[in-house]
């Protein structure tokens, strides 16, 4: 048995025979945001060590096996579900016990919605963090969390994690120390003696949630200061200008990620840098914070990936992926989920279409990471240009999005609520479960079985459209078995002002039993969407590394993509309407397919010699080169 000197000498070794260049590579990054700064350098140097000293065998052996191949998270196999832990299965011992389930619908990503320690009362969900490196005590313990990681390992699957790296609570050890007056801590966030700064600030910034916290400080009348507040009151900003701040936020990182962590969602990324004059979003100081993490986690443990959370532009989005080692290796793909939402509403495939075939082609080594819809709002982000180019006016448009997706258009399926409306721009977000806004809460209530069972449709083919695209798919749970909006948030003094715990609700167990009954809801959406990923696993045209293109159908309300590998084909057809559709076969033979193609989840042949392909309402077909 090697001592513990020991232990941590050999290490020292070998992270110098390592990582010479690295640290080198590190110093030209820091040296972009910090200047020659020595002290916290070679302070940052040392924690790095450490977290590398203390990472345990089983992870290395991980970490080798990644260093061989990087691209792990790229391949069609991996799928994801995000939840929150008490709500799913009331604690990471529940978790581990309903791993089953999730293996039975073919997830083997499980990314942890926050699960360290929070403020009492209201905490935003568990983004108002008190601790990085304890487990919030309802839902466990960091032991159990590693005993976890190391159950989920063994059985291939990985483990996300969210990281508040924007702010803290006001509870945090370091904010209480700041309060207490101690100047290192203050200097960790943003105070302010005065409201001058913050009034320049805020000529420059919008609120994030203008209803709930309007204003991005707050005024402290006990130390007399004012604090950048961009979220709500009790979650500080960190100073990242302060590279202490950075310092102690790696730190914290590395232990967790000793724990056998191999995501890290990137919170709110786009807001951790600040400048006077800017709406302090997606400054190019971010990425460069990013960049440096990236390095860093490089170095301690391989293969740990970045999911960075950037609810914005595409053009802005882009701005944070970097390559295998550098930067985010994925972003939440906000463009498509938008444009989804907004194909189904409107019946018109055209915008989906523009905004895929003029979007951007992604670096190889990353991906996008998929979603319908999250923990968080539906926010449309619309390309302008692209509803412009369409001869719609995007601020009237947004409107008619957010109204119908409400329920209060004529003739909408919708049943959701707004989330953080804007009285100055009128802007506003949509809270509400996948079956609630695909029809399944009107239809059911109304006792209309045909506008039912086109719900169900709505909410299979969102799903279908999500996994034929490459990148990470990600699954709300609860969604797989067509959950309804929860509306007792509204009991709760804690949640009542949040629209989003509508769509957060328990997960209902009574309903997942019902998933092997195909004449109900759940059956049908739950076996439908296993059939849809057991087919995308074992088919790698659906790898991240083979872009998905667009094709013109002819059709208005039909979807057409492809995608091409040496002598292999996917053709993705999908009617976004309520009607019957045809589409001409020579619309596909137009980009190259020929002959007969394979439907691989009927198991049908399609001959494209025949004239034209007729869709039933919401139907879609997953076609395949036939070899
Ligand atoms: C992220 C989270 C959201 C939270 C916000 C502030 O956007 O997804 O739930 O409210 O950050 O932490």
């Amino acid at each position: 048995m090697k001592t513990a000197k020991k232990q941590k000498q050999d290490a020292e070794k070998l992270f110098q025979q390592r990582f010479g260049e690295d640290v080198e590579i590190l110093r030209s990054k820091y040296r972009d945001l910090y200047g020659e700064n020595e002290k916290y350098f070679n302070d940052l140097v040392e924690i790095v060590k450490n977290a590398f000293a203390d990472r345990k065998a089983s992870l290395r052996e991980l970490d080798l096996e990644r260093l061989e191949n990087p691209g792990w998270f790229l391949s069609q196999d991996v799928i994801g579900t995000s939840f929150y832990t008490d709500l799913f299965a009331d604690n990471l011992k529940g978790v581990s016990e309903k791993i089953d389930y999730l293996k039975e619908l073919g997830i083997n990503y499980l990314h942890f919605m926050p699960l360290l320690k929070t403020r009492e009362g209201k905490d935003d969900g568990g983004y108002a963090v008190s601790s990085y490196i304890e487990i919030n005590p309802k839902l466990g313990n960091m032991d159990e969390f590693e005993a976890l990681n190391d159950q989920l390992k063994k059985d291939n699957m990985v483990t996300c994690i969210d990281f508040v790296l924007n702010h803290t609570a006001k509870e945090h050890e370091w904010a209480m120390r700041a309060r207490a007056g101690e100047k290192e801590y203050q200097d960790m966030y943003f105070m302010y003696d005065s409201y001058d700064i913050p009034a320049e600030f805020e000529k420059a910034l919008p609120d994030i949630f203008p209803e709930l916290a309007p204003g991005n400080f707050t005024y402290y009348e006990d130390i007399k200061k004012w604090v950048f507040t961009t979220f709500y009151e009790f979650q500080w900003d960190l100073n990242y200008k302060n590279p202490f701040t950075l310092n102690c936020v790696i730190k914290d990182l590395l232990v967790l990620l000793n724990k056998g962590v191999d995501v890290v969602r990137m919170d709110a990324v786009r807001h951790i840098w600040k400048e006077v004059g800017t709406d302090c979003s997606s400054l190019p100081q971010c990425y460069i914070i990013v960049d440096i993490l990236k390095t860093i986690v490089h170095m301690v443990s391989p293969g740990v990936i970045f999911l960075g959370e950037a609810i914005t532009s595409s053009h802005d989005v882009l701005k944070f992926f970097g390559t295998t080692y550098s930067g985010c290796q994925s972003m939440y793909n906000v463009g498509l989920m938008g444009a989804l939402w907004n194909t189904l509403a409107t019946r018109d495939v055209r915008y989906m279409s523009n905004c895929i075939a003029n979007g951007p082609e992604l670096p190889l080594g990353v991906c996008w990471n998929n979603y319908i819809r999250c923990h968080d709002d539906i926010g449309y982000v619309l390309e302008k240009p692209e509803i412009e180019r369409l001869g719609f006016n995007p601020f009237w448009h947004e409107q008619f999005l957010i109204y119908y997706y409400k329920g209060d258009h004529p003739g909408s399926f919708s049943r959701g609520e707004l989330y953080s409306y804007d009285e100055k721009t009128k802007s506003a977000r949509i809270s509400g479960t996948l079956a609630s806004l695909c029809g399944l809460e009107k239809s059911l209530y109304e006792g209309d079985k045909l506008q039912a069972e086109y719900s169900t449709r709505r909410i299979i083919l969102m799903f279908a459209s999500m996994l034929a695209y490459e990148g990470i798919p990600i699954i709300y749970i609860g969604d797989e078995i067509a959950t309804l909006n929860d509306y007792s948030y509204k009991n709760d003094v804690e949640k009542e002002v949040d629209s989003r715990w509508l769509h957060r609700p328990k997960f209902d167990w009574e309903r997942a039993n019902k998933r092997y009954n195909m004449t109900t809801y759940e059956g049908q959406v739950f076996q439908s969407l296993k059939t849809l990923i057991h087919t995308r696993k074992q088919d790698s045209i659906f790898h991240a590394d083979v872009h998905t293109r667009v094709f013109d159908t002819w059709n208005h309300g039909v979807f057409g993509t492809f995608k091409k590998k040496d002598d292999d084909g996917f053709v993705f057809i999908a009617n976004f309407t309520e009607h019957y559709q045809e589409v001409y076969t020579a619309a596909v033979k137009n980009v190259g397919f020929n002959g007969t193609m394979y439907e691989i989840l009927q198991n049908k042949e399609l001959d494209l010699n025949t004239e034209k392909i007729s869709l039933k309402p919401y139907e879609f077909l997953w076609l395949k080169v036939k070899k």
